[in-house]
């Protein structure tokens, strides 16, 4: 009787587990029964946009924390498929930085292409998974909204592939239960246009603070003021945008700062991270970790050292995202499938540790680019992925921090080179700062 493989999600992760099979049977492999489970009643994973908040149509937490005109905040040359360019699927070069439509539809166009739709179960969010020792098999318990049905069926191995930005991690500051405009975070935010001619807070000093204010400060907003709990982020803002200390208090709308400055401000968005949260994983299979690029436990950053049967995929802090999703899948796949070994408990978990303080001992950006991009080479080498040279991708990383050093309201503007084609992108027909409409259309048009 064949193996039966559980991918719990269908976002870019999940979806390069099912493109990894795929590309196996297309080779002539005999490959396990494969079940993914999607919570969403379409794949993509973040980049299926949705304009629902809070809860969705079946009262499940809303996945989404993607937003209206975001475009992708690093150079597509540092995430492209090595099996399948941007160009295979536009039919030319494009633009280094695509908003979230044209990057959704690239990821589609590599599983439509591999045909494996029929492997996924949409609108089926897992509630439970655990592992029976003595059957050496997990038990996966999963609700069928169309059906309006739980079941629980058995598998040899469980992928968990549901992605860590969704779960916000929501401080609280003094004032913030009588502030008389919005708090909202990151996860809820949707479209910058709900802030035109305001004046708003952010806190936090990563993607999220840089790219919501950056937008709101495109569609019109008052004032951006950005506090920080470590450090500024130190770009060259634009005038009306200012950087300030901790938030200590708010009264009224009347936000104040550590250093003992104040501020006027109409909404606060907490741009504060997430949680890696798997509350449907029994307590002894559950990764337990902060953002970061080695999280604990996982061997190869993927095997889950106390039981390999049990993987997860994209669980790191990113700068490399979808060529690392694919080099992950295609070392489970062959774990899975026998092609590779793992060592024994002591021998992963001491390899982790290696790892883990070699990450303790990045210096800054650049290292962590390296570092990323070598865990992501050395993985790739083990299979039969094809070749990427992440050194390449690196080199676009780095040019993209310079130019975001240079100008961080213009870094979009510029194109990278290909590590995989080698063509360099030309640059969009229009700067990002005056382009409004984000549509797929309006970006491959050739002229503004
Ligand atoms: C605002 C934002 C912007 C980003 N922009 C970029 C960018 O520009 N470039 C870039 O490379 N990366 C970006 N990222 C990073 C992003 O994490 C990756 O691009 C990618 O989406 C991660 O893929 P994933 O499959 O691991 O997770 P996700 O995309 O989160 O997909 C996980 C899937 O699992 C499903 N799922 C969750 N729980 C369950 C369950 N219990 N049962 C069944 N299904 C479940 C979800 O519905 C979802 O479809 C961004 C992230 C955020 C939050
Ligand atoms: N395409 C895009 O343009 C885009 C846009 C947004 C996000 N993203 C992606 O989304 C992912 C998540 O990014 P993120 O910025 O949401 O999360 P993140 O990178 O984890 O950063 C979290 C931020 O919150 C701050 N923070 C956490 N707790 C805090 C507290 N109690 N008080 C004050 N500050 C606090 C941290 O500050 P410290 O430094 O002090 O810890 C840090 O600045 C990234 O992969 C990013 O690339 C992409």
């Amino acid at each position: 009787m064949s193996k039966r493989v559980a991918v719990i999600g269908a976002g870019p992760s999940g979806l390069a587990q099912l493109r990894a099979f795929q590309s196996a049977k297309e080779k002539g492999a005999d490959i396990p029964d494969i079940v993914c489970f999607e919570k969403q009643a379409n794949w993509g994973g973040l980049w299926n946009y949705t304009w629902r908040t809070g809860l969705d149509e079946h009262g499940e937490p809303v996945h989404g924390s993607m937003y209206r005109y975001l475009w992708s905040n690093g150079p597509k040359e540092g995430l492209e498929f090595a099996d399948y360019s941007f160009e295979e699927h536009f039919g030319r070069p494009i633009a280094s930085y695509p908003p979230r439509a044209v990057l959704f539809d690239y990821i589609e166009g590599r599983v439509k292409k591999a045909g494996v739709r029929h492997w996924i179960r949409f609108n089926s969010p897992v509630r439970h998974v655990s592992y029976d020792e003595h059957e050496g098999m997990f038990h996966v318990t999963v609700q069928d909204h169309e059906k309006d049905v739980e079941y629980t069926e058995e598998f040899d191995h469980v992928i968990v592939a549901s992605g860590h930005f969704s779960t916000p991690n929501v401080p609280e500051y003094p004032g913030f239960d009588s502030f008389k405009g919005r708090v909202l975070h990151a996860h809820d935010f949707r479209d910058a246009m709900e802030f035109a001619g305001k004046d708003i807070l952010i806190i936090g000093t990563s993607y999220s603070a840089e790219d919501i204010g950056s937008q709101c400060w495109k569609y019109g907003c008052k004032s951006v003021t950005v506090s920080h709990r470590t450090a500024p982020m130190g770009y060259k803002w634009p005038e009306n945008w200012k950087e300030v200390p901790l938030l200590e208090k708010v009264e009224g709308n009347t936000a104040t700062f550590k250093d003992g400055s104040s501020k006027d401000v109409d909404a606060i968005i907490l741009c504060t991270g997430y949680l890696h949260h798997f509350p449907f994983m029994a307590e002894n299979l559950k990764l337990k970790t902060n953002n970061r690029l080695y999280p604990v436990n996982l061997y190869n950053g993927v095997v889950w050292e106390h039981n390999p049967k049990l993987m997860y995929l994209g669980m790191q802090d990113q700068w490399y995202t979808f060529n690392m999703f694919d080099a992950q899948a295609w070392y489970a796949r062959d774990v899975i499938m026998g092609r590779l070994d793992v060592p024994s408990q002591a021998e992963m978990h001491a390899d982790i540790d290696k790892w883990r303080e070699a990450e303790d001992n990045i210096p800054d950006d650049y290292g962590a680019i390296e570092f990323q991009g070598k865990y992501t080479m050395d993985l790739m080498a083990l299979t039969d992925y094809p070749e990427f040279d992440c050194s390449g991708a690196n080199q676009a990383f780095f040019e993209w921090k310079k130019h975001k050093k240079e100008n961080i309201m213009t870094f979009r503007d510029h194109g990278y080179t290909s590590a995989l084609t080698g063509t360099k992108a030309p640059a969009h027909h229009t700067p990002w700062r005056d382009a409004l409409d984000d549509s797929l259309e309006a970006y491959l048009r050739t002229e503004a």
